[in-house]
Order: C-alpha cells, then structure tokens, then sequence
C-alpha cells in the first residue's frame, strides 16, 4: 500500500468540513478484545442466541454467565489503543466530528473522545428492569447471577443492546444526521454484517461522502462503497494517518 494513499487519505482529512469515524469491534482487537466474526470471533465460540433479548428474560442466569464471560471479563483489563487514541487527537485537532460506535467497550471515552454515539449502547451502565434506575456496572457484584437490583429486587439487565432490541434513538439520529452531512466517512474494522448499523455506511455513500475503509480483509462494504481501502491493523494505518496528518516534518507539502 503505497504512501501515496496515506498522503491522499490526509489531505481529504485536512480538507473536510465534516468527518465522521465509523467503529466496529475490529478497532477493538488490538485492544485484546476479540473480534464477533471471523477467526477466533466470539460467535464461533458462543450462540448469540444468549444474547437475544427473549432469551435474556426467560433465562437470566444463562444469559448472564455468558455476558460476562464475553464482555465483563475482558472489559476490566483493556485499554484505547493507537488506533481510539488518533481518533481522539483528530477530534481535538477539529478533524473529526463524529464518533459512531458499534461497540459497548467504552473505549473511545476512555481515550478522552467527547462526540461519540453508541450504536448499540454501552456495558458500563446496568439497568433495572423494574424500577429502571441504573447502576454503574463497577458497584455490581458479579459473584451471583443474575444480578438484581439492590433498590427493588429487580433483574438487572447491562444497557447494552441486544438481538431483537430497538437501537436507542439519540444515537440512531446522530447517525443519520451524520451519514446526511459528512464529506469523509472513516469505516474502521466492521464486518457491516448487522441491521441496522450497516446502512448507515452507504447512505453517508448515497450522500456524498468519500469513504475510507481500515480492515485487515476486505468487508461487506469493500467492493461496493469503498473510495480507499487501508488494509491492515488499526492501529498501524491510524498511526500512519497520524503521521501524515500531525508530524510536518514527514510531510513533503
Ligand atoms: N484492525 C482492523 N480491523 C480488524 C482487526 C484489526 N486489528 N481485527 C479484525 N478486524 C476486522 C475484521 O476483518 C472484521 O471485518 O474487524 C471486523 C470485525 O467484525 P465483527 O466481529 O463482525 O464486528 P462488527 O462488524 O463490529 O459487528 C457488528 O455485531 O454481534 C454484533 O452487536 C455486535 O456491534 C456488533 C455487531
């Protein structure tokens, strides 16, 4: 991949009014959380039917044994990356204007980005099926599940969004709103393999947007709406990006 293309993908950067970042979990991995699909993803480890809302309500205790194995236990150790921490300095810089995530990782807050809007929620947060206060997820003991909710006895339920939940609405707006107005549209490590999230890319695309895509292999969205294709880790393209973008001296122009 020739520096021509990094070259290319900062000036569009430089020159746009509006750019939005699109994550999926693969910005993630290199955090040490492993990816939904592919080699190694989750689902190939577990049913994500443990993770559909119906379940969830008829089976607590399953549902939860297998939240916590596939979030809580890796959420506590892992930290931003290269790849969330240029994002952030992209934003600080006046670069970026949007962050829509797909992940509940939290990790673009935890590497200081502020206009981030969480797709499908965010597992910091649990919430109280019956007297819908919520809790931070760090005051909950997860020796006994399910948890329940130490107000009313409640089933607490991570305010994440699970299969057969409806996205939240301020962040499905947001999205809209942004796929509606971006000049450059970042898609980085996503399959675009779930409803609803993998429209927004190609209305952002319908919209006008040039679409820069970072993955290791090509998407769904590659062959069909894709402008520059970065492949490789996220971090590594993020930090090559990074250079073309903040180090002058790099810069021949
Ligand atoms: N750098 C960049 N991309 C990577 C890396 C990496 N180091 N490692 C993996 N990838 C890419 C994979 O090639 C794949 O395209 O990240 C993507 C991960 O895809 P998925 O696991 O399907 O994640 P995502 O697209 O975010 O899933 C969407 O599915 O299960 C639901 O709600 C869940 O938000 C999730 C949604």
């Amino acid at each position: 991949m020739g520096n021509d293309q990094f070259e290319q993908v900062a000036s569009l950067l430089k020159k746009s009014r509006f750019t939005t970042a699109y994550t999926g979990a693969g910005i993630s991995v290199e955090s040490g959380i492993p990816p939904f699909r592919g080699v190694g993803g989750i689902w190939s480890k577990y049913d994500p039917a443990s993770l559909e809302i119906g379940y969830f309500l008829d089976h607590p205790k399953e549902s939860w044994e297998v939240i916590k194995k596939l979030f809580y236990n890796y959420f506590q150790v892992s930290k931003p990356n290269k790849a969330h921490l240029v994002l952030t300095r992209m934003e600080m810089a006046g670069m970026l204007s949007r962050i829509i995530t797909q992940n509940i990782d939290n990790l673009h807050q935890e590497a200081g980005s502020h206009h981030i809007f969480e797709f499908h929620g965010n597992s910091n947060k649990l919430i109280c099926l019956t007297c819908h206060r919520n809790f931070p997820v760090s005051e909950i003991n997860m020796d006994h599940l399910p948890p329940t909710c130490r107000e009313c006895g409640g089933l607490l339920k991570p305010d994440f969004v699970f299969f057969g939940e409806a996205i939240p609405q301020l962040p499905l707006s947001s999205a809209y709103e942004a796929a509606g107005c971006s000049d450059v549209f970042l898609i980085i490590g996503t399959t675009g393999e779930v409803m609803p999230a993998n429209q927004i890319p190609p209305l952002a695309k319908q919209n006008g947007a040039t679409i820069i895509e970072i993955n290791t292999q090509p998407s769904n969205y590659t062959p069909n709406i894709t402008d520059i294709f970065l492949q490789g880790k996220a971090s590594e393209m993020m930090g090559k990006i990074e250079e073309k973008l903040f180090s002058p001296s790099l810069n021949n122009n």
